[in-house]
């Protein structure tokens, strides 16, 4: 008995232990005052590929993922796929209920290229596709949110990956005469548009070590490769918002940039800038810098790799000249998805193969084995990191606008009490927040994700959602998790509760 007692007794303080440490290294204190300001939009995000299904639906053709996900299904870890997913293509009333009982500013959805055009060229339009969009943009409006629309969401046209993809320089038309269609269809009642989505991530994972579709491993090449034609794609798309459609209609056009923020042990503050340059400067400091153009370190550093592999050029492709002013301040805001953050330093012994992406940055990352982890094994709560990243971009280009357009905690779904994607809300809320105080022009707040949906190569088995998903009903019923009342009062007040 005695011997029982000890044990619980034991068992009590260790539990109150291990809850007082999660709570302590997944939450910021705060700075200043504890309100948005009153024209701050919240809403929630969501992409195509995961969530609509109707993979073949009225006309759809098929895009990378499509054919990825049934050619190698072994890569997914649950072998699945997005043919029928949360089926938001028929059940979009189903998202909209869940919207309304948020109570969300906006709502980012990603609209699927290979619907509107399913050969990816124009000579394919499909009406019935303009009329799905035009039917979810009208039911937001009429519930007073605010549709935000990223163009393009991984989900590439299958017959644009047969000419290249990203790597051939035909892509840049073809994205700017789908954008005009989005533009011309929908920019009557859409006001904030994102062109690209993580390209980042498309463009490492895709064309650089092969682990996404369409698998195309040339690390070091194709890659940035991708990542140049994509920059130029979206100025063009930003250039013919301009000239044609900002006048009459008003909007937005922006860009949805992925990154990490850094830390260091020892303070270098070098080895920090280094780590930003090669993870948000590649993509922002072309659009948001004064000067345009690659980060200089990452010029001289693939320059001179390149020239070591005894090329004539540098894998790094250059602007060559007007694109460099084309690019150069073509965003009306900078669209951030945060996650997470690691510690840096240079690298102890040469990364990655040569050449690539890791083998140029020669770095390495590491983790505070104090931060909470969740199912996925990437993410780790720091929302320090939020609140950093947020004021380089401040520094390093004008403090420009920005939405962050996507932040979320995963778990393995099991149950509706959610109290760690809670702290996590919670805790990167305060970054904002502590980021406005400080003078940091952040302008929305979106969670990811509105629902559990295909976590790419997770499959189903990583959740997001603040919304369950029943994936064994054919209904896919929705269901509210404890973080959806949370998000709700958040929005309510426009303050960050206090927790539980
Ligand atoms: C929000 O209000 C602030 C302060 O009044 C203003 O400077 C800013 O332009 C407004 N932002 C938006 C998105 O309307
Ligand atoms: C999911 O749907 C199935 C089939 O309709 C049902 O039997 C099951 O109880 C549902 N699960 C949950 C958690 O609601």
């Amino acid at each position: 008995m005695i011997k029982l007692w000890s044990t619980f007794f034991v068992v009590t303080l260790l539990t109150c232990f291990v809850a007082n440490n999660v709570a302590e290294q997944c939450s910021l204190s705060a700075k200043g005052s504890p309100n948005f300001p009153a024209n701050f939009s919240f809403g929630v995000a969501t992409a195509a590929y995961q969530i609509e299904g109707g993979w073949n639906a009225d006309g759809k053709g098929p895009s990378i993922w499509d054919d990825f996900t049934h050619s190698d299904p072994e890569k997914i870890r649950d072998k699945s796929n997005g043919d029928i997913a949360a089926d938001s293509y028929h059940r979009f009333e189903q998202d909209l209920q869940a919207l309304k009982e948020l109570k969300v500013n906006h709502y980012r959805f990603s609209i699927a290229w290979s619907r509107i055009y399913p050969t990816g060229d124009i000579s394919s339009r499909n009406q019935k596709a303009i009329d799905y969009y035009n039917h979810v943009i009208d039911k937001l409006i009429a519930n007073g949110i605010k549709p935000m629309v990223t163009m393009f969401h991984y989900d590439l046209p299958s017959e644009i990956q047969k000419i290249g993809g990203f790597t051939n320089s035909l892509l840049i038309n073809q994205f700017v005469v789908y954008a005009i269609e989005l533009f011309e269809n929908y920019g009557d009642r859409v006001k904030t548009w994102i062109t690209f989505n993580e390209p980042y991530d498309y463009c490492h994972n895709g064309y650089g070590d092969a682990t996404y579709p369409p698998q195309v491993y040339a690390p070091g090449v194709a890659d940035y490769l991708c990542i140049d034609n994509t920059l130029k794609a979206h100025a063009a798309a930003y250039r013919s918002y301009q000239s044609r459609f900002a006048k009459t209609q008003g909007g937005k056009v922006g860009i949805t940039l992925d990154s990490r923020y850094f830390f260091s042990k020892t303070n270098d503050e070098d080895v920090i800038d280094r780590a930003m340059q090669y993870n948000l400067g590649l993509l922002a400091h072309p659009i948001f810098s004064k000067t345009g153009g690659y980060p200089d370190v990452m010029i001289m550093d693939i320059g001179a790799n390149s020239q070591k592999e005894g090329r004539i050029r540098s894998r790094l492709p250059s602007f060559k000249g007007k694109w460099r002013d084309i690019v150069k301040g073509s965003a009306d805001f900078l669209g951030l998805n945060y996650y997470s953050s690691r510690y840096i330093k240079p690298a102890s012994k040469p990364n990655g193969v040569s050449p690539s992406w890791e083998r140029d940055f020669n770095c390495d990352a590491s983790i505070d084995p104090k931060w909470l982890r969740a199912a996925s094994d990437w993410l780790y709560c720091v929302p320090e990191g939020l609140e950093g990243i947020l004021k380089f971009i401040r520094d390093e280009y004008d403090n420009v606008e920005v939405i962050i357009t996507e932040n979320g905690w995963s778990d393995d779904g099991t149950g509706l009490i959610d109290d760690d994607r809670i702290r996590y809300l919670k805790s990167h809320l305060q970054a904002v927040l502590n980021a406005i105080n400080d003078g940091c022009n952040v302008r929305g707040y979106t969670t990811w994700s509105l629902i559990d949906n295909f976590e790419w190569l997770r499959g189903y088995t990583e959740k997001f959602g603040l919304y369950a998903v029943n994936m064994s009903s054919p209904n896919r019923e929705r269901t509210a998790k404890k973080s959806a009342g949370y998000y709700r009062e958040v929005i309510q007040k426009r303050q960050i509760p206090s927790l539980f």
